[in-house]
């Protein structure tokens, strides 16, 4: 007996980073024996910043070969791209319609990246609507995700007990966010206030899944530190937090079994062993997608996601009928 539905989503606005991987991908794989899994490429959500034709779809398939070479297995999971499932776009609408413009206004993330835009877009301020339709479609127990993810959770669960309630009825599941204890939350290299994102416009803020060795290493020997020369897991040292942090979500060493480990060590050496160590566990990954972009693997990762949308479209499309039938919807 699985334990139960987990659904998850990463957008494909570029190559992964190691913040996809520790605070949300290598969760996945963690829990794919235990529960029903299903995880998605959120290429909606990507759009609502503005994206090349292009790239979006290259990186479409880039992370579908990113998910399978950091090991989730498609005969245990299934993995789909949003877009294939017209039920996502079509649950967001009805939600939309029983959301408020108070709530979305609170988001932090739309704060944050409407700061960044010149036009923002609706879509932007509705994106956590979506993400909402993404996880009631499927009646998710639980989502994996990093702690950045955490109000959007909370918004989700609002919007479904509020539907709920409104009709008197419990069409859908309130799901709870899996956040894990180490990694969910990796902050830039460049700003350690920052989180680590693939949209930074600085490549050295970030360490891409596909990196390879020495480009880590030297984003490492660049990654901001301080002047206090002392590996301590410190609020008042913020890069060098955030280092410790990724040494021990990747070693399993507490930060204080680390920062015993290089005590009396300076930032050049332990910079250092961070970057090996990143790079150690990056490269069975990146063996694993180089053969995996070999053209005769183009047949397997289409059907993949064909046979994923197929499986996840049966089940949107049951929750989708029932929200129709609830609203008041007269049926064909
Ligand atoms: P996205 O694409 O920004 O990130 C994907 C996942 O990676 C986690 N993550 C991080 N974890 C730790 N440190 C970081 N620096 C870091 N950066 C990203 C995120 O928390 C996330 O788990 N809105 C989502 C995608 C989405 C989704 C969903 C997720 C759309 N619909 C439904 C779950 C369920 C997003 O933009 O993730």
């Amino acid at each position: 007996m699985k334990k139960g539905l987990i659904l998850s989503g990463i957008q494909p606005s570029g190559i992964l980073t190691l913040g996809n991987y520790l605070g949300a991908l290598r969760n996945w794989v963690d829990i794919q024996e235990e529960y029903e899994c299903m995880y998605f490429i959120a290429d909606l959500h990507a759009i609502t910043v503005p994206q090349d034709p292009k790239e979006l779809r290259e990186n479409t398939k880039k992370a579908l070969m990113q998910y399978l070479a950091c090991g989730l297995d498609p005969s245990k999971n299934v993995i789909f791209v949003q877009s294939h499932v017209h039920e996502h776009a079509e649950l967001a609408w009805v939600l939309d319609c029983n959301t408020y413009m108070g709530e979305l206004s609170r988001m932090t993330q739309f704060k944050d990246k409407s700061q960044k835009q010149v036009n923002v877009r609706v879509g932007l301020f509705n994106y956590p609507v979506l993400m909402a339709a993404d996880i009631l479609l499927y009646q998710a127990d639980f989502v994996p995700v990093g702690e950045d993810q955490r109000q959007h959770l909370e918004i989700t669960r609002d919007i479904a007990r509020r539907y709920n309630s409104t009709y008197g009825k419990q069409v859908f599941t309130i799901p709870e966010a899996f956040i894990s204890e180490t990694g969910a939350k990796i902050m830039s290299l460049k700003d350690p206030e920052k989180k680590m994102s693939k949209s930074d416009p600085n490549p050295l803020a970030f360490i891409s899944l596909l990196d390879d060795r020495d480009t880590i290493i030297k984003k490492f020997k660049k990654a901001t530190t301080d002047s206090m020369n002392e590996v301590r897991f410190s609020d008042e040292q913020l890069g060098v937090k955030n280092l410790i942090n990724i040494y021990s979500s990747i070693t399993g060493k507490t930060p204080l079994e680390v920062e015993r480990e290089f005590e009396g060590i300076g930032y050049g050496k332990f910079k250092m062993a961070v970057g090996e160590t990143v790079a150690d566990a990056l490269e069975p990954i990146q063996k694993k997608y180089y053969e995996l972009e070999a053209p005769e693997n183009e047949e397997y990762i289409k059907n993949i996601l064909k046979q994923g949308a197929e499986i996840a479209s049966g089940k949107a499309r049951e929750t989708l009928k029932e929200v129709y039938e609830t609203t008041g919807f007269y049926s064909k």
